[in-house]
């Protein structure tokens, strides 16, 4: 695995779990974890439950009792490690939105094609699709459960840069991150979508905002939090977007809007997603992600009404394997499903989804959001739309 902070932390508890939890093909072994510094990485390992840290990449990707590469980094670094990966012949599983630009997505997904060929298998990990509720609500849309799709509503809001003085870190800074809220968490919310409907986003409508131009730069800071040293009296300019608002039309005829922002405050991770068709509704909201609400336009009128479905029971997605009935999952155990699903992918010679034509495709989104903002008219999403 390269890096040891949030996502990694978050990895290796679905790497440690992963065999107790499901009857699985393979085992996993924790091999080497890498960071840049030495003492942090060191101490990592032993907190996350990694055999060896290395202070290099290519130390792990050169070795032959190393078969799958974990990439936990931000953006800037997902395409050089992935493609050197494949190249020799490892496994990659990748953090979302799979690069910065468009351009490294695509060389990414031909890494991932030629790799195809060697029996290497690359993923990217938009983990939501694997919360049970998510699964359910992609098996009851499949199923025509709500009939044809008309409305996707879509909402991915946090608060957390807020205040003016939260510090520059690197999620703020385009060459490092790519974008701001759009690839952060907009990439969720589009990914998530076009799993759920089985539909692609041919075209966007969009706005963007910065409403805080300049910060503090930080002292010290990792995923989501940081501190100054000096008072904050050294600044430096806020390159990506902290909201971005989009409509769009799916090739199945379904219309969608679309909101992503670290400006909600109030809002720590909220993701809501709400899906009408010409049968019912289906409604998803994280904070309560043992929950599906689901409409069943079918029934007598007079019974008509929201329902909600506690996605505990064994006949759900991944939840045989956890607790009895009513005994709730968390945020973790996507990883953990995540985890499950590239392991059974790999040992049965399968393609895992997300692939990277699948997080390709939702670049090329985020790259008409984009162009749209930027030109204020109407973007095409490049095609080719790949099979959902
Ligand atoms: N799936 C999700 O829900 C989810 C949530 C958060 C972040 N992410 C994604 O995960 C990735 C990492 O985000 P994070 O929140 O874990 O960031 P983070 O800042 O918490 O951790 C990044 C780690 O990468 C290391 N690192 C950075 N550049 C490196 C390099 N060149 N070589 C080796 N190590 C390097 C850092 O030292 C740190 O350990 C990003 O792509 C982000 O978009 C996904």
């Amino acid at each position: 695995m390269v890096g040891y902070a949030f996502m990694g932390a978050a990895h290796s508890q679905a790497w440690r779990t992963v065999n107790r939890v499901f009857d699985l093909p393979a085992r996993v072994r924790m091999v080497a974890v890498c960071g840049r510094d030495a003492e942090k990485v060191s101490a990592a390992a032993g907190r996350l439950g990694w055999d060896e840290a290395v202070t290099d990449w290519r130390a792990l990707i050169a070795r032959d009792d190393i078969d799958l590469i974990d990439i936990c980094t931000p953006g800037d670094s997902h395409a050089e490690i992935a493609i050197a990966a494949l190249a020799a012949g490892k496994h990659v599983l990748c953090e979302k939105p799979l690069a910065n630009t468009v351009a490294e997505a695509e060389a990414m997904t031909a890494a991932a094609q030629a790799a195809r060929a060697n029996g290497a298998r690359a993923m990217c990990g938009y983990n939501y699709r694997r919360v049970p509720a998510v699964s359910l609500m992609a098996q009851l849309v499949a199923a025509g459960r709500i009939g044809t799709i008309r409305h996707v509503r879509a909402a991915y809001l946090q608060d957390w840069i807020v205040d003016p003085q939260f510090p520059l870190v690197w999620r703020l800074r385009r060459e490092i991150a790519g974008s701001g809220a759009l690839g952060d968490i907009g990439a969720h919310i589009v990914d998530l979508t076009q799993f759920v409907t089985g539909q692609r986003i041919t075209g966007v409508n969009a706005m963007t905002e910065t409403f805080i131009a300049e910060r503090p730069l930080p002292a010290g800071s990792s995923g989501l939090s940081a501190t100054t040293d000096d008072g904050g009296a050294v600044t430096g300019a806020v390159t990506v977007d902290d909201a971005a608002l989009f409509l769009a039309r799916l090739d199945g005829g379904a219309v969608a809007t679309y909101e992503a922002s670290r400006f909600a405050t109030g809002r720590k991770n909220g993701l809501t997603v709400e899906i009408n068709g010409s049968r019912g509704s289906v409604v998803f909201d994280l904070e309560r992600l043992n929950e599906l609400q689901f409409y069943d336009a079918t029934v007598p009128t007079a019974e008509q009404g929201f329902r909600r479905i506690l996605v505990t029971e064994a006949a759900h997605p991944y939840m045989s394997a956890w607790w009895p009935p009513g005994h709730i999952i968390g945020y973790e155990h996507s990883f953990t499903h995540q985890a499950r699903d590239l392991i059974e992918a790999v040992a049965t010679g399968t393609d895992p989804r997300p692939s990277f034509e699948d997080a390709l495709q939702v670049q090329r989104v985020l790259d008409a959001v984009e162009q749209s903002a930027k030109s204020g008219i109407w973007a095409e999403v490049r095609k080719p739309h790949p099979a959902p």
